[in-house]
């Protein structure tokens, strides 16, 4: 990655004491285009922060600090010993992603508390206010009275200041982490802790809570501690600390999204804005592209992980999905239930070997049949939460990867976790981190099922490059599916996070098994998805013999995973969106229309197409009485003359959707 600065102004200023009655004058520091304001003050010598837009209040004064194991908290009896503002602005150009070139502009303010009486130790806090929102985070500098510690709570708030509704999934939930449905409610009758992105709305303003950079520390959840202030509740270890820690430290941002619609959030880069650039050097082996394999059977139960009569992973079956990526230019394959281990309930054992195939894997002709056709390999680590013995492997299971050639792994958490452990604790927090750097090791790109949630780490680490944490299309094989509305909901809360592999393209809506299981869209929808849920790595889902002959794939071939700009034409949280993005590698663009059970009609405006430029869309549009629920199939395959000047009338299906190439014809 090469990052190219416009223009770079940081200035330091001297740090300033400040003393005498200054002491409780606020700190503050403005966005640069002078609509966001934070500032820092203490009340009797407690920290708080506060943030206002247009000089109209966002979040009201909440707390900073935290509760410390066996020593006093850091929480009070500060003063302000120093503070500095600075300015900074660069434009930096991903390597792959949902937009190639991403303006880093901010002003900051570091503060530095120290308490007045006591140990006298010191709290710093780094504000950095953006045009589109703002992050803040704690550093615990170097000093003698805190060396080692444990962090039992942070005290961070976040006090709402309007009348907004929440959209939130629990944390802690019962299902698998992060795997649920979305609900929206009133902030104040918020009553369970929950998963962050958090995304509040309300007429004009919208908000989003995240965190930036989770690195060595606990995963921050939220819950309503009363008068609309949201607080922080960290995941805690099996024994209760939170984070244990030592100066000097950083914490991960605290990041809030501020915008005047829907869309804007999905544009704003702040979360990856905050991570730090890239660590890996030369990353040309890391490659976006659609992928296919031996998966959606096992869901839908018409094949078996475990080796026996309708064993999935089989060298026979593997050849038929690498001819079909080849045909359909597709880049890769995966294969799940490759490798022993799969008997029984692995989700309580775990027992998973990651260099031993089942014996009808051959996985070296396998690789070489790949390799024959350029098609790449994706393996398949399912750890079941066993992180001992996934550990004790680690090494050897990349050096086996590098063996056969195989850079794109995909890895699943299911269910069990040593003894305790939280999912989105530090513990586990400390694991995928692990991975992630020995993956880079031995040059693979990742897809993590069960993840933590996501904090913009793809920035540093480039082969970071989806994740599930979400309630994906498996859902639609063995439960009551995912409602219409989900896929409206997600790219305003958790895609806010990161890439989401949510792995699209179910063309036999209504396959057949033993239950009532169904996709809950249109097949016009399916398409749709490919555009509108951003990620770098996307799937094909369905079985080849259901994509076989059905010119709906034409689309699925020609969508690119790599955009150089992303527009989000039309939303409305829960309800529709429209999201354009225009190819990196030629100058197509891509549309792709949602909305949930309600069907309707969208105007939309092309005027995002280039000046001077005649295109031909071909648009893949829900058929006469296409109905989610009674008839999900219909799809019109049509084309139009378009230009920058044309408007097009979208008619979406209840539960259906619209998928469009714009192809440039001058
Ligand atoms: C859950 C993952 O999300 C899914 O993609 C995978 O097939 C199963 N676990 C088995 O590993």
């Amino acid at each position: 990655m090469k990052a190219f600065r416009v223009l770079l102004a940081i200035t330091f200023c001297v740090s300033t004491l400040v003393s005498g009655k200054d002491r409780n004058r606020p700190l503050e520091v403005y966005s640069p285009n002078h609509t966001i304001k934070v500032q820092l003050l203490l009340q009797q010598g407690v920290p708080f922060y506060n943030v206002q837009r247009n000089d109209q209040p966002v979040i009201a004064n909440s707390r900073l600090g935290f509760s410390l194991k066996d020593i006093p908290a850091l929480e009070k009896d500060f003063k302000v010993i120093a503070s500095k503002p600075s300015s900074f602005d660069e434009t930096w150009t991903q390597p792959w992603g949902e937009v190639k070139n991403i303006r880093n502009q901010y002003n900051s303010l570091t503060v530095v508390l120290q308490e007045q009486s006591g140990l006298k130790r010191k709290l710093q806090v780094e504000f950095r206010v953006y045009n589109d929102g703002i992050g803040f985070r704690y550093e615990i500098p170097q000093q003698p009275n805190l060396k080692d510690f444990v962090i039992m709570d942070e005290l961070t708030e976040f006090a709402i200041a309007r009348d907004m509704d929440a959209w939130w999934i629990p944390a802690y939930s019962d299902d698998m982490d992060s795997e649920c449905l979305f609900h929206k409610n009133n902030v104040t009758a918020l009553s369970q802790k929950m998963h962050t992105p958090l995304t509040l709305e309300s007429n004009d303003l919208y908000l989003s809570i995240h965190e930036a950079a989770l690195i060595d520390y606990a995963s921050m959840t939220l819950f309503n501690n009363g008068n609309k202030t949201l607080k922080c509740d960290l995941v805690p270890w099996a024994n209760g600390d939170r984070v244990v820690a030592s100066a000097p430290m950083k914490t991960p941002w605290r990041t809030i999204q501020i915008a005047d619609k829907p869309g804007d959030l999905i544009t704003s880069y702040l979360i990856l804005n905050l991570n730090e650039p890239n660590k890996l050097g030369d990353v040309s082996w890391i490659k976006p592209g659609k992928y296919n394999g031996i998966w959606w059977g096992m869901h839908i139960k018409t094949h078996t992980w475990e080796g026996g009569p309708n064993h999935g992973a089989t060298t026979a079956n593997m050849k038929e999905q690498i001819d079909f990526a080849s045909k359909h230019h597709l880049s890769s394959v995966l294969a799940e239930g490759w490798n022993e281990g799969w008997e029984g309930d692995w989700t309580v054992s775990g027992n998973f070997n990651f260099t031993k195939p089942y014996p009808d894997y051959d996985i070296a002709e396998i690789s070489r049949y790949a390799k024959s056709k350029n098609i790449g390999l994706i393996a398949h680590h399912e750890t079941g939460g066993n992180i001992a013995n996934y550990e004790r492997q680690l090494e050897d299971a990349f050096k086996f990867c590098a063996q056969y050639d195989i850079h794109r792994l995909k890895t699943g958490y299911v269910n069990r976790r040593p003894a305790g452990e939280r999912h989105q604790g530090q513990f586990m927090v400390r694991h995928y981190h692990k991975v992630m750097e020995t993956a880079a090791r031995y040059k693979v790109m990742l897809d993590v099922h069960e993840p933590i949630k996501d904090t913009g780490l793809r920035r540093t680490y480039p082969n970071m490059m989806t994740r599930e944490g979400a309630r994906g299309t498996e859902y639609e094989a063995w439960s009551d599916g995912n409602p219409p509305a989900h896929t409206t909901i997600l790219p305003f809360t958790r895609c806010l996070g990161g890439p989401l592999d949510y792995t699209p393209g179910i063309f036999d809506i209504q396959f057949k098994t033993e239950g009532t299981f169904r996709v809950h869209t249109t097949l016009a929808k399916q398409l749709a998805l490919y555009v509108v849920i951003y990620s770098p790595l996307q799937m094909a889902a369905d079985l080849p013999k259901n994509y076989e002959g059905k010119p709906a794939l034409k689309f699925i071939e020609d969508v690119p995973t790599d955009w150089e700009e992303t527009r989000v034409l039309q939303a409305e949280i829960g309800k529709y969106v429209t999201i354009a993005r225009k190819d990196r590698n030629s100058a197509d663009w891509f549309l792709g229309s949602i909305t949930n059970e309600d069907e309707r009609v969208v105007d939309i405006s092309l005027d995002f197409l280039s000046p001077g430029k005649k295109y031909i869309a071909e648009i893949y549009q829900d058929g006469v009485g296409a109905d989610v629920t009674t008839n999900p199939l219909p799809l019109d395959i049509l084309t139009q003359d378009v230009t920058k000047a044309s408007v097009l009338k979208l008619k979406l299906a209840k539960g259906g959707g619209t998928a469009i190439r714009f192809h440039e014809t001058n």
